[in-house]
């Protein structure tokens, strides 16, 4: 199976499980408890139907949006996700450039292995950073302010990470950051030779924005669910994310892993230029309600005055319209394209983005439209 094999996400999942040692692959493709919502993200998608129009003229298709204060040239972005030189030695940088050539917004996480500086000097797209908020202040303050002087666009902060989730493929594969290579484990990444030549001779792996801020440096090897228990601050309420988005000033503030109207409205209340609508790609709380069924009623009680964004599960341009139909801004996704970057970096970041691109378009002209702000709930049947 090569890149040109690759037609749509599952085709790079398979790529990206035979490229990466096990514990990596699983790091990535699991989720929480029994994997219910994160299944349910994607099959929520399965109980709609679309209803087209025909003969409507859609020889040219405008499918850009506008969210969190930029206007992207497709209605679909790349979620923050974490560690990704661990699946690609290109990492954060592959992404980056893919997103800015497709004009569409990059999301970097605070535990991101590329700097927030050099990701501000070399991709000059849309890019957001997405804050953990952690114990220990000056590490929060620092990644605000040198986000600001890196020159992003939007401050995301997650608020569905409370604690870890317990995500039991990585107990079982023993899977940390860094990977630890113990004599159970060492066999996984020993026959994975080209990950782990990359691994062990390029660029040595660092989490540079926390470097400073953690005892050990981000040397020590950690599960992501022990990191987030231990060093996330379990006292965030909605005082402090007001005074976050104060101190963060008057560019766009996105909250992240928002699922109900009542938190919706808090949003608002506390000037959130958006939401998105998340369950962390069903790796924190097994059993939350997948994203897509959530956004008619998020966008009944608080459309227009706060942009919603659907983020989980979105396989395939059809996914994006269902969204934006029920009344979503935008969407965006996390494995959508981490499963392109392992499998390939760069150039398999772009095809997947290529093949979403292209089935947006092609899907909008089947569907008689030719912007998505023609798509509204009368296009939908629920069955
Ligand atoms: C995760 C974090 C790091 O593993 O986003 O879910």
């Amino acid at each position: 199976m090569r890149l040109a094999d690759c037609n749509n996400v599952q085709d790079f999942r398979r790529l990206a499980r035979k490229k990466l040692p096990g514990p990596v692959f699983h790091y990535i493709d699991g989720a929480a408890d029994d994997e219910l919502t994160k299944g349910r993200n994607t099959s929520a998608f399965d109980d709609v139907d679309l209803v087209p129009n025909v003969l409507a003229g859609v020889s040219e298709i405008d499918m850009s949006v506008t969210v969190l204060g930029r206007k992207l040239a497709m209605p679909l972005f790349l979620s923050p996700t974490a560690l990704q030189r661990l699946f690609h030695w290109q990492g954060e940088r592959a992404v980056g450039r893919a997103a800015s050539a497709f004009g569409t917004y990059f999301g970097v996480s605070s535990l991101s292995t590329v700097s927030l500086e050099d990701i501000g000097a070399t991709v000059n797209g849309p890019k957001m950073l997405q804050l953990y908020v952690h114990k220990d202040e000056g590490l929060n303050t620092s990644l605000v302010e040198r986000a600001k002087a890196s020159g992003f666009d939007c401050l995301t902060l997650t608020v569905d990470t409370i604690v870890g989730g317990n995500r039991e493929r990585c107990l079982n594969t023993g899977f940390t950051s860094p990977p630890r290579f113990t004599a159970s484990s060492v066999w996984e990444y020993a026959t994975k030779p080209g990950w782990a030549l990359n691994y062990l001779f390029r660029e040595r792996f660092s989490l540079p924005n926390l470097e400073g801020y953690l005892a050990e440096g981000s040397s020590k090897s950690m599960s992501v669910a022990d990191y987030f228990t231990q060093m996330l601050d379990q006292t965030l309420d909605w005082k402090r994310a007001d005074a976050i988005r104060k101190n963060w000033g008057d560019k766009p503030f996105c909250l992240k892993g928002v699922m109900s109207v009542e938190d919706a409205r808090r949003a608002i209340d506390i000037g959130a230029t958006a939401i998105m609508v998340s369950n962390h790609g069903g790796r924190q709380l097994d059993g939350s309600r997948a994203p897509f069924d959530q956004i008619a009623e998020l966008a009944d009680a608080v459309g227009g005055r706060i942009e919603i964004i659907c983020d989980g599960g979105i396989q395939r341009g059809t996914h994006v319209l269902k969204a934006l139909a029920a009344g979503a801004t935008a969407c965006s996704g996390g494995r959508l394209y981490l499963y392109a970057l392992a499998a390939a970096g760069e150039p398999g970041v772009r095809r997947i983005l290529t093949r979403l691109q292209a089935e947006i378009e092609r899907d909008m002209k089947l569907m008689g439209v030719t912007r998505v702000d023609q798509l509204d709930r009368s296009k939908l049947r629920y069955r």
